[in-house]
């Protein structure tokens, strides 16, 4: 289960998730309680590794935008990328999820330590992929040294939340406790790694709320949050490389530099 696979060519993995992959050739593959996880190591790393989690409203999840091309951007750098691909969603598992995806990517981040490739390893989550890293950075046990959310998902408030998301993941009437125990923002704490959150204020399928109400807990914990809200753009922006006015991963440069 945990040896290293050789790799499929990159057409039969885009084939066999129905989409293009044409940015980042999968290298190596490997299954983590049944989600798979693959690993795109930058040609000279620098040390430092990154797990891509994808959003889709945990629903499905948006491989190409959310996770083969955050990778190619790390490994540009020097990063090392794994992509939990196939998480639980509403798409491949039973609902409500929890706790699957949030079991799985906490044993994907053992997996990947057990490596020992890396010295650093951040998590970096889009969208409901952003709440599943919020959930997992803030877990001591994951022992995570730094988070990237970019429009996250952050509470289960429904004042707030993307109702898809929350409905998948804890139904459409949670106990209280449950709905207060998977809102991110109750989660931070004074040993929370640094934060990087990216949202774009008239997002109008997640709430910039989301993004100011974990900012708002790393502020009340003291710990250090890199935040960028741009006025406008869509929802699902991925990385907007060739947008001028929704490009931000300079920003996400200058946190991954001077901030873990
Ligand atoms: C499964 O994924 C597709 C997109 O790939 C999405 O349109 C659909 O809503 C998902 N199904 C469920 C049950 O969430
Ligand atoms: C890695 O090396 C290969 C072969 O030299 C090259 O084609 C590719 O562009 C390099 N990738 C990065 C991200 O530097
Ligand atoms: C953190 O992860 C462990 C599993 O490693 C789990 O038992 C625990 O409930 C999680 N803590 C929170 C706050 O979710
Ligand atoms: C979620 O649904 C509730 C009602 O159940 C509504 O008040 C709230 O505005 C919805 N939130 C979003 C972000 O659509």
């Amino acid at each position: 289960m945990k040896a290293l696979v050789p790799l499929l060519s990159i057409a039969s993995v885009a084939s066999a998730m129905g989409e293009q992959a044409q940015n980042s050739p999968v290298l190596r593959r490997q299954s983590v309680n049944g989600a798979i996880l693959t690993y795109q190591p930058a040609n000279v790393s620098n040390g430092v590794g990154v797990l891509i989690l994808p959003g889709g409203g945990y629903s499905y999840t948006s491989t190409d935008k959310e996770g083969y091309q955050p990778a190619a951007w790390l490994n540009q750098r020097g990063y090392d990328a794994w992509i939990l691909l196939d998480y639980a969603t509403a798409n491949n598992s039973k609902t409500p999820l929890y706790p699957l995806p949030q079991d799985q990517a906490l044993e994907a981040v053992k997996q990947i330590r057990a490596k020992s490739i890396v010295t650093k390893l951040g998590i970096w989550g889009f969208s409901a992929g952003g709440h599943l890293a919020a959930t997992t950075v803030t877990n001591t046990s994951a022992d995570l040294d730094f988070g990237i959310l970019a429009y996250p998902v952050i509470t289960m408030d429904p004042k707030y939340t993307h109702n898809g998301s929350r409905t998948n993941l804890i139904g459409n009437n949670p106990s209280p406790e449950l709905q207060d125990r998977l809102s991110a923002e109750n989660r931070v704490t004074n040993s929370t790694p640094p934060i990087f959150l990216f949202h774009t204020a008239n997002d109008g399928t997640v709430p910039v709320q989301n993004t100011y109400l974990f900012a708002n807990a790393m502020a009340s914990h003291e710990r250090p949050a890199h935040v960028l809200v741009l006025p406008d753009g869509g929802h699902g922006l991925g990385l907007a490389l060739s947008d001028p006015v929704r490009t931000w991963t300079g920003e996400l440069e200058r946190f991954l530099k001077y901030s873990i």
